[in-house]
C-alpha cells in the first residue's frame, strides 16, 4: 500500500481525520502553552515602571469612559516610521499595570503612548476643550465639560483594592491615603506630604493641571493622565539592559 492510497483512507474516514487532527493541533498547543508553565514572566521587568497614582488612575477611566481608544492606540510598533514620529517603541512592562490595556486598534488621531511631557497642561486643557482651536483640521470631539465636572475621588480606595485584586502592587497605605493622594497631587497647596507621596509614586507630577486651583476636576485627572503616558521608564536605558541581558545570557 503506497503512501498516496494511506491518504486517501484518512481523508475518506470522518474518525481517523478528526484524531489525526487533534493530534495536529495538540502539538501546535503543546509548543505553545507547555513553555509558559516554567517561566516566571512572560513580561520583562524594566526600571521606573510603578502603578498609576490614583489621580492618574482616575483620569485613565475617564479615559475608557469617553472612548479616546476608539480613536488613539497606545502602542508604538517597532516600526522606523513609528518609532521616528513616536519615540522608542513600546515595551511590554509599559502597560503591565493597565486594567485592561488600551492598545486600541485604531489611529483616527496620533498615537498617545509617549504624548507625556509634549505639551504643555494648558495646551491640552485648550485641545480638550475645543480641539479645533488649536488644531483648525481636527475631527477630534469637545470635551469641555470635563473642567466643569467635579472629581467624584470617594472611590478611589475602592478602585486601588479592586486593580490589587488583579495585581497591580498598591499597598495598604496607598489604599488608605488614594482619596487624600487625589487632592495632594491636584492641589499642592493643600498641605499633604509631597515628598512621601513621590516617594511612593516616583517621577509623580504635582500640580493644578486644569489651571482652576478652586476645585480638582476631571479635566485635572485626564491631563495628569495624559502628562504621565510615556514618562515613567527611561526607555533607552531599558532596551541597552535588555540588550546586554540577552548577549550574556542574563
Ligand atoms: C473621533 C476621534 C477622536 C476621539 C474620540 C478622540 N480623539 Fe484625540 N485626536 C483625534 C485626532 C484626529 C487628533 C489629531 C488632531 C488634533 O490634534 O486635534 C487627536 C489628537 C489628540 C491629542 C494630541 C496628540 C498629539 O500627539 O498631537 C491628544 C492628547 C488627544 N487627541 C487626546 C484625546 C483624548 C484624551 C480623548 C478622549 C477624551 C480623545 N483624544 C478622543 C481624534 C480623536
Amino acid at each position: 500500500m503506497g503512501l498516496a492510497s494511506q491518504h486517501k483512507k484518512l481523508e475518506k474516514n470522518i474518525n481517523l481525520l478528526a484524531i489525526g487532527a487533534f493530534i495536529a493541533v495538540a502539538i501546535g498547543g503543546i509548543v505553545e502553552i507547555a513553555p509558559l508553565f516554567w517561566i516566571d514572566n512572560t513580561i520583562e521587568k524594566v526600571k521606573g515602571m510603578r502603578p498609576y497614582t490614583p489621580l492618574e488612575q482616575a483620569g485613565r477611566n475617564i479615559y475608557v469612559r469617553e472612548g479616546c481608544y476608539s480613536c488613539h492606540s497606545q502602542m508604538i510598533r517597532p516600526f522606523r516610521d513609528e518609532v521616528e514620529r513616536y519615540g522608542h517603541y513600546s515595551l511590554a512592562a509599559e502597560s503591565m499595570y493597565d486594567h485592561p490595556f488600551q492598545w486600541g486598534s485604531k489611529r483616527t488621531g496620533p498615537d498617545l503612548a509617549r504624548v507625556g511631557g509634549r505639551y504643555s497642561d494648558a495646551w491640552h486643557v485648550q485641545h480638550l476643550k475645543d480641539p479645533q482651536s488649536v488644531v483648525p483640521e481636527s475631527i477630534m470631539p469637545k470635551y469641555a465639560f470635563l473642567a466643569d465636572t467635579p472629581l467624584k475621588a470617594e472611590g478611589a480606595g475602592a478602585m486601588l483594592t479592586a486593580l490589587s485584586r488583579v495585581g497591580v502592587p498598591y499597598s495598604k497605605r496607598d489604599i488608605g491615603q488614594a482619596m487624600a493622594d487625589i487632592v495632594l497631587q491636584a492641589d499642592p497647596e493643600s498641605g499633604g506630604d509631597v515628598e512621601e507621596f513621590q516617594r511612593r509614586y516616583p517621577k509623580a507630577q504635582v500640580r493644578d493641571f486644569d489651571g482652576n486651583p478652586a476645585a480638582v476636576t476631571e479635566m485635572d485627572a485626564l491631563v495628569a493622565y495624559l502628562q504621565m503616558l510615556g514618562t515613567l521608564v527611561d526607555v533607552d536605558s531599558a532596551a541597552a539592559q535588555q540588550m546586554l541581558a540577552e548577549e550574556t545570557g542574563r
